[in-house]
């Protein structure tokens, strides 16, 4: 079907004024009057709508208001839009109706809450807002490989079924042909008698193949699907969320944290340049100032602490004793710990360093202290943690008594174990969320809303 796209008008208006064209797409809105019909037509190109105007003495098939999302082909001529010079709208010659929209279609003019367009998947990708956020996620995700690959990286697809739960949070949905059944005797001959004859799950982290990539090429990142059964119904945990982790030989925590801000601001600063309608819609409905406090993360420095000395602010500040959960040493960040460090003391972006071992994970660098390792979150206001990572333990001996202090099982991490023994090298990564990101750049404050098929607890449609 010859056509063009909307946005190729669009940004093209010069070439295409007075020209005939074919556009084709579905009825955004529809007004009638008495010798004159307009249509708002979107192709999916772009945020924005085409007005198209209908001469009724010429067009005799669209006599009534067109029902909203009937999908149309028309012929016509690109002329100025007759309310704005700058804009264009096509005056249609002729008009093909390629399906019609009854009235029960559940997106009407009227707003809908996120709420109930949560229980229509299939059909929110045609309002503005989802596809405002979808257009930026394609453009986040463009980012993303853009950073990397103009630096050397590689990207390695790592399995999305694996036998070993790298995060070692017990958080992994399980991959089975075969049901538990008393037939078993054990858990062990239930695994033996399974697909892969062993106990499998989806990935919750690429990061352990991601280190064996980064020993062969240097630098590496994944990208992709990520699953954890966490038994959180937040607004900020997904079932299955897309993880970048980037994975860096010859690196140390340090210039983890340099490389980590210097992306974050990159795909920020590519988001603003690309998606300025987009932006400007959920400036408009989601979050006022959104796209000053984008503008402000890729200028201003972000802050830095380390979580002995953010316990203490934690401590003192003014909002101590409202805290749902007790601040000491060794306990783990709530969000309203974080949210109070990144929003209140330190209002912008702030990555806290060096965790208590003991709620870190396994394969994180010890520090001289004994009691510290060397990871680091990267917090941001109104989400919270968008990015975890860590310079990885590289000494095989310190590495292998930590699984077995841990009670893992030492030979599920032999394969990893062998990179500390063969040309072991300083090395770190990080994952970040694209999910967590999306929020952050949207102002939507439900991760359920980033995703085209959200699945969370109690969330599979
Ligand atoms: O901090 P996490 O658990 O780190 C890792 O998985 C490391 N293996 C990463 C690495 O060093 N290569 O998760 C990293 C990020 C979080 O900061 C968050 O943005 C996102 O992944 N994340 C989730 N996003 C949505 N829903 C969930 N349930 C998430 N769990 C983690």
């Amino acid at each position: 079907m010859k056509h063009i796209d909307i946005k190729e008008i669009v940004e093209n208006k010069k070439k295409f004024i007075g020209k005939s064209v074919t556009v084709c797409g579905w009825v955004r809105t529809s007004r009638d009057s008495k010798t004159v019909a307009f249509v708002e037509l979107n192709d999916g190109t772009m945020l924005k709508h085409m007005q198209i105007v209908f001469d009724k003495e010429k067009i005799d098939n669209c006599a009534a208001a067109l029902p909203l999302c009937t999908s149309l082909k028309i012929t016509g001529k690109v002329v100025k839009a007759a309310n704005n010079p700058e804009n264009v709208e096509i005056n249609a010659d002729t008009v093909e109706v390629l399906g019609e929209c009854p009235p029960e279609y559940p997106i009407q003019k009227k707003p809908h809450s996120l709420e109930f367009l949560r229980t229509i998947p299939h059909l929110r990708m045609r309002t503005n807002t989802f596809s405002a956020m979808f257009r930026i996620r394609n453009v986040l995700t463009e980012a993303i490989h853009k950073y990397y690959l103009d630096r050397n990286y590689v990207y390695a697809h790592t399995p999305i079924i694996t036998g070993s739960d790298c995060e070692g949070a017990g958080e992994g949905f399980k991959v089975t042909t075969i049901g538990y059944s008393n037939k078993f005797k054990t858990e062990e001959e239930y695994h033996a008698n399974d697909f892969f004859s062993k106990s499998a799950g989806l990935t919750v982290s690429g990061q352990l193949e991601g280190e064996m990539m980064a020993m062969a090429f240097g630098k590496i990142y994944t990208f992709g699907p990520t699953f954890r059964a966490e038994n959180s119904n937040t607004s900020r945990h997904a079932a299955e969320f897309w993880m970048n982790e980037p994975e860096v030989a010859f690196c140390d925590i340090d210039g983890l944290i340099e490389i980590a801000e210097e992306f974050i601001k990159f795909i920020t600063k590519f988001v603003l340049d690309k998606c300025k309608d987009e932006l400007a819609f959920f400036e408009r409905f989601y979050e006022k100032g959104l796209i000053e406090k984008l503008t402000g993360i890729v200028e201003k420095d972000f802050a830095r602490v380390d979580y002995t000395e953010a316990i203490e602010i934690l401590k003192k500040c003014s909002k101590a004793k409202e805290f749902q959960y007790p601040v000491e040493w060794g306990c783990d960040l709530q969000t309203e710990h974080e949210r109070y460090l990144t929003e209140e003391h330190f209002a912008k972006p702030c990555f806290v360093v060096n965790y208590p071992k003991a709620i870190k994970s396994f394969y994180m660098k010890q520090n001289d202290d004994g009691k510290t390792v060397a990871a680091t979150d990267l917090l941001v206001p109104g989400v919270g943690e968008i990015i975890g990572g860590s310079e990885r333990e590289a000494n095989y001996e310190k590495l292998k008594n930590e699984i077995v202090a841990r009670g893992m099982n030492l030979s599920d991490y032999e394969q990893y174990l062998d990179l500390r023994k063969y040309g072991s090298v300083p090395h770190a990564g990080f994952g970040l969320g694209l999910e967590r990101m999306l929020m952050y750049i949207t102002g939507i404050g439900n991760i359920r809303d980033t995703a085209i098929f959200p699945r969370a607890r109690n969330e599979l449609r």
